[in-house]
């Protein structure tokens, strides 16, 4: 089978006089002032259902984008039945023309759609353009593209064959639906969640973040002028225990493709536990969840790429990205140069609306998400084990505005070394590298493997190819993306694929071939001569 080869979609560099600058403000004043009505997304229809949310642009939070329309369970058991109708076509189509509409998909964002896309991640989730352009425009397409070329490289997949006997096998979709939960961080994610399982062969019933609801709304449009039929993928919102509830007491329930909190999905995978009897499959399970990310430097490291990877690995996206910074280690004798640089970064971030393009620093997504960072902040005040090294202001007036934070603590296990805030907020644990030896490296490699659940993304920094060596063997299960030399953040589709272990997730890493293998059940056929 051959399709087009996949590529990474160029980033554009929206400079000023830049066509695409013009075209992205433009689009930003033309949805800002639109009153967007988000409605529900069930077979063919587009329903509204009259119960609605307000839209608020999290760095203008008084100001109303729009609405979204929000479900009761009798919508959420039509976008089920719609899905299973839908599957009846779906999942006999030909490989070739699933992969043709997910292609084409990438193509519209990448062209006619890429600021509408842009525009809506940078009002309804508060992203700067050059982070919004990686995310809502690029990872997208590269999602679509390279899951299109993973696929054809699975289905030439082929078991042996021997005289009089022919094996083969047929990868066919899950029996049932999939359940695809989003979250506001990356409209990439949204992006390829659902369209995975779907290109794969399956349908699905789409639960984006109630943050996210103006990217996720050009998704749909999109995947409708793509060519994606009615009912093949479904978007619902509206009270998320009940959607989840409703989507799990269903026996065609076969899998959830989920990214969002470890409690959450620890509560759902409960629930289909306790389901176990209903289903007609035993549902595949995949979840991306928390972090407590990770920097570690080792004396030989160089204090300028150290503190590069603080600021950008800790700050880029108000801090929330799953594969955030926060907590770092570093040697004593390192520290007053890093600490040096890190403040010179930290201070020359510009904090504001997305509108105006030298704002490095957007509104963090909602007040809970404000008022959490800001009570850890004030504790970190007052503690004495912990100081404010930059940073420490908040305002949420007129939007969810924290300071990029640097905490400094004299305890490794500090509340704030351990508990995810998903924020602007690092903090850092100086360790003594007077006399260094072997035994002080594996000590403290040793505290970063024990300090938290997670097991998401870290990074080491280290001049020394041995230590670089001993951490990442010590390090094993610390980081299912594990980063020498550079920041623990910016995976790449095609490049590195992304996800976490231990309570970070089932590790079936997001753009690539094991994430598709989830979403078929295979048949192998023997026949003989
Ligand atoms: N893929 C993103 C990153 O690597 C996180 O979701 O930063």
């Amino acid at each position: 089978f051959h399709v087009p080869v996949a590529v990474n979609e160029p980033v554009k560099s929206y400079e000023p006089g830049t066509p695409e600058r013009e075209e992205v403000l433009l689009t930003y004043k033309d949805l800002w002032n639109a009153n967007t009505e988000v409605p529900l997304y069930i077979g063919s229809e587009e329903i509204k259902t009259g119960d609605t949310k307000t839209i608020n642009p999290p760095h203008d939070h008084k100001h109303v984008v729009g609405t979204y329309h929000l479900a009761n369970k009798k919508h959420v058991e039509k976008a089920i039945a719609e899905s299973l109708e839908a599957r009846k076509k779906w999942s006999k189509l030909e490989w070739e023309q699933r992969a043709a509409i997910f292609l084409k998909a990438a193509d519209l964002i990448a062209g006619p759609y890429r600021q509408k896309m842009n525009a809506a991640t940078m009002i309804g989730q508060s992203k700067n353009i050059y982070q919004a352009e990686i995310d809502s425009a690029c990872e997208i397409c590269d999602f679509l593209r390279f899951n299109v070329e993973y696929m054809t490289q699975l289905y030439n997949e082929q078991p042996e064959s021997s005289e009089g006997c022919w094996n083969r096998v047929e990868y066919r979709p899950l029996e049932g639906f999939v359940y695809a939960i989003t979250p506001f961080n990356f409209t990439a994610i949204a992006g390829n969640l659902p369209t995975s399982a779907a290109l794969m062969g399956n349908v699905a019933v789409w639960k984006p973040s109630d943050s996210q609801m103006l990217s996720a709304q050009v998704l749909m449009e999109v995947f409708k002028e793509a060519g994606v039929p009615d009912g093949v993928i479904n978007m619902i919102n509206g009270d998320p225990e009940m959607i989840t509830d409703t989507v799990l007491a269903s026996p065609d329930f076969a899998g959830i493709h989920f990214t969002g909190s470890t409690d959450v999905f620890k509560g759902i995978w409960s629930k289909i536990g306790n389901n176990i009897q209903k289903y007609k499959t035993y549902p595949r399970i995949v979840g991306e969840t928390g972090g407590k990310d990770f920097i570690l430097a080792h004396p030989t490291a160089k204090a300028k790429q150290v503190a590069t990877a603080i600021s950008r690995g800790a700050f880029e996206y108000q801090g929330q990205k799953c594969s955030a910074a926060s907590r770092v280690y570093i040697p004593k004798s390192l520290w007053p140069e890093v600490k040096d640089f890190v403040i010179e970064d930290v201070e020359s971030f510009k904090m504001g609306s997305p509108e105006d393009m030298t704002n490095f620093i957007n509104a963090v997504i909602h007040e809970s998400s404000f008022d959490k960072l800001a009570s850890y902040i004030d504790k970190a005040k007052k503690d004495k084990n912990a100081e404010i090294v930059v940073g420490g202001n908040y305002d949420k007036s007129k939007g969810y505005f924290i300071e990029p934070t640097v905490i400094l603590t004299t305890d490794p296990h500090y509340t704030t070394m351990e508990t995810e805030l998903f924020g602007p907020v690092v903090t850092i644990y100086v360790y003594d590298d007077k006399n260094f030896s072997e035994k002080k490296w594996i000590d403290i490699c040793e505290t970063v493997d024990n300090t938290s659940i997670y097991g998401l993304t870290g990074a080491i920094l280290s001049g020394d190819r041995y230590a670089a060596a001993q951490a990442t063997d010590l390090l094993q299960n610390a980081a299912g993306n594990f980063y020498i030399n550079d920041k623990p953040t910016g995976a790449v589709v095609g490049q590195q694929p992304f996800g976490g272990a231990r309570s970070s997730g089932t590790n079936d890493k997001a753009g690539s071939k094991m994430n598709l293998m989830r979403w078929i059940s295979v048949r192998l056929i023997k026949e003989t001569f």
